[in-house]
């Protein structure tokens, strides 16, 4: 069996490589359209929503910059997620934003405990703390933006 210079199992990094970059993706893709509802929210919750998305910007912000030098660490390039153009948010209301990010959390939480089990099999524990750290941190996001919801 070999292993890479910080002692993982070679045949168990190309899990880690996957996991780590579709997670990147789909954070950059939910880190952009957070910032955009940032700028373009509007009506009578305007700085309670306008704070609140910078909030979670700013932690997606940090997230995707550890989830690339996690790459790194294992050995591999972080490149640039590639997306497609952000959708128009400007007709948005500040409720259908706050369902929208509420439904993308959801889903992130359900894919990221998805891969969760399967990391889990491997010695990359560092990843599977990373990953179990974002889990909690869109579960609780998503109690943040239902609760907002229900106001
Ligand atoms: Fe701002």
């Amino acid at each position: 069996m070999s292993i890479n210079t910080i002692g993982i199992p070679t045949d168990q990094l190309t899990l880690s490589k996957t996991t780590l970059e579709t997670l990147l993706a789909e954070e950059y893709k939910l880190y952009q359209k957070t910032l955009a509802y940032h700028w373009n929210v509007k009506g009578p919750h305007f700085s309670m929503l306008h704070a609140l998305f910078e909030e979670h910007y700013n932690w997606l912000s940090s997230l995707q910059d550890e989830l690339a030098e996690r790459l790194k660490m294992l050995g591999f390039n972080a490149a640039f997620p590639h997306t497609e153009n952000p959708s128009d948010s400007s007709k948005k209301s500040g409720d259908a934003m706050l369902a929208d990010l509420l439904e993308n959390h959801q889903r992130m939480a359900i894919s990221i405990r998805a891969a969760l089990k399967e990391i889990n099999e491997t010695d990359d524990f560092v990843t599977q703390d990373l990953l179990t750290t974002t889990l909690a941190e869109h579960e609780k996001h998503c109690w943040v933006l239902s609760s907002h919801l229900e106001g």
